[in-house]
């Protein structure tokens, strides 16, 4: 009801402002630098509704068609700050973290992806109803529409499935005035766009000499390395021979129906052999994320579904699930593990500090160590997951 009573609004307003139009058009889009609209400080879950409330909803009850071509540059010039803080500081700060922090920066990466792809399709809509209305062919700008849109829906999933978890953005405290300046400058200063441009197409060139030295490192260890069958990941290069470590989904990777004993080699079949013979200090960041979200999938299958399905069950299927319930955590443990080391030898290539790291390898490995001893205790027994 309020909904379509507010378009009347605008409608009409419309109508009555004939003599300015285009003031009107501009005024129900306002850019924003990135510190005013990123969304991802807070909780995940909720990334869709909080993108389509920057570059959306602005726009309801608003003919695409008839969008200035300032407002249509003020959008894609805030989807390009929010790439550029996925690319400059959420994919350093995510190396640079472990543990829970880690985690929330995490999540809050998928938030502003999800922001920085709604406002890139929304820029596309705008494309496109101008190139309807003027009877131009549209085919190219649908196709990357719905290029756009596989990703977004895929982006919005990974955020719904962290509902409720802790999600951190870049721009807090200290961090934001150290941050890039396209934020602090207007961004319709288009000497600030450009700014924002070229330090993304330098990460994107940084990214392409680390999957270029992973790949040479791999072909001198040619029989230690298995042929890549999986999707190429945009993380990994096109070309299929460098590294491919796609997320996967947790019920695709789980390890823990059948039986107990062999959760060690099982766990390293997804986190450690996909890596044999590879040079961790050239993995890219972006599979060290992609370790990350799939390690934080198996956390969330033990305090979401294996704890109280335990606490649910009784005789024998308490004890499947409990035994089910060690192999997720071996299983865990060893792709936090497997994200440290590739965290540390990057460090030590670049010559930084790796103490930290090193302390929290020791913690996780011991607990992991543990964890294999648990399960091997229970070699034989018939063991049960959640997914
Ligand atoms: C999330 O969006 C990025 C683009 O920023 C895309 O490369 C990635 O594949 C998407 N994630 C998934 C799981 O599809």
């Amino acid at each position: 009801m309020v909904y379509f009573a507010s378009k009347f609004i605008v409608v009409a307003l419309a109508g009555f402002a004939a003599a300015a139009p285009l003031r009107l058009t501009r005024r129900a889009f306002q850019e924003q630098d990135y510190a005013d609209f990123q969304i991802s400080d807070g909780t995940a879950g909720n990334a869709q509704a909080e993108a389509n409330a920057v570059f959306v909803d602005p726009f309801d009850g608003v003919d695409l068609a008839t969008v200035d071509d300032a407002t249509l540059k003020a959008v894609q010039t805030m989807r390009e700050a929010a790439e550029s803080a996925e690319t400059d500081q959420f994919n350093p700060q995510i190396d640079a973290a472990f543990g829970d922090e880690a985690t929330a920066l995490q999540n809050g990466k998928i938030k502003n992806k999800v922001l920085k792809l709604t406002g890139e399709i929304q820029a596309l809509n705008i494309q496109l109803a101008q190139a309807q209305a003027s009877g131009d062919d549209t085919s190219s700008i649908q196709s990357k529409i719905s290029e756009e849109q596989t990703k977004l829906n895929n982006n919005i999933s990974l955020d719904q499935k962290a509902s409720g978890q802790p999600s951190k953005g870049v721009t807090g405290g200290s961090a934001a005035s150290s941050s890039d300046s396209s934020a602090a400058a207007s961004a319709s200063d288009s000497a600030s766009a450009a700014a924002s441009t070229t330090s993304a197409a330098s990460a994107t060139k940084t990214k392409a000499a680390n999957t270029k030295s992973a790949k040479a490192s791999k072909a001198t260890s040619s029989a230690a390395v298995a042929t890549p069958s999986a999707p190429v990941d945009a993380a990994t290069g096109t070309d299929g021979s460098s590294i491919s470590f796609p997320v996967q989904d947790y019920a695709a990777f789980q390890i823990s129906d059948g039986t107990a004993g062999s959760a060690q080699e099982h766990a390293n079949a997804v986190f450690v052999d996909p890596f044999a013979g590879v040079d961790l200090a050239t993995v890219d960041d972006s599979i060290v994320e992609n370790i990350n979200t799939m390690r934080e999938a198996a956390e969330s299958a033990e305090t979401d579904q294996f704890n109280p399905a335990i606490d649910a069950a009784s005789g024998a299927d308490a004890d499947a699930l409990q035994n089910g319930k060690i192999a997720n955590k071996v299983l865990k443990l060893t792709g936090e593990v497997q994200a440290l080391n590739i965290k540390i030898a990057k460090a030590q290539a670049a010559g930084s500090d790796t103490s930290d790291l090193e302390s929290s390898l020791a913690d996780e490995q011991k607990k992991l160590t543990t964890n294999i001893a648990t399960d091997q205790k229970h070699a034989g027994e018939a063991q049960k997951g959640v997914a």
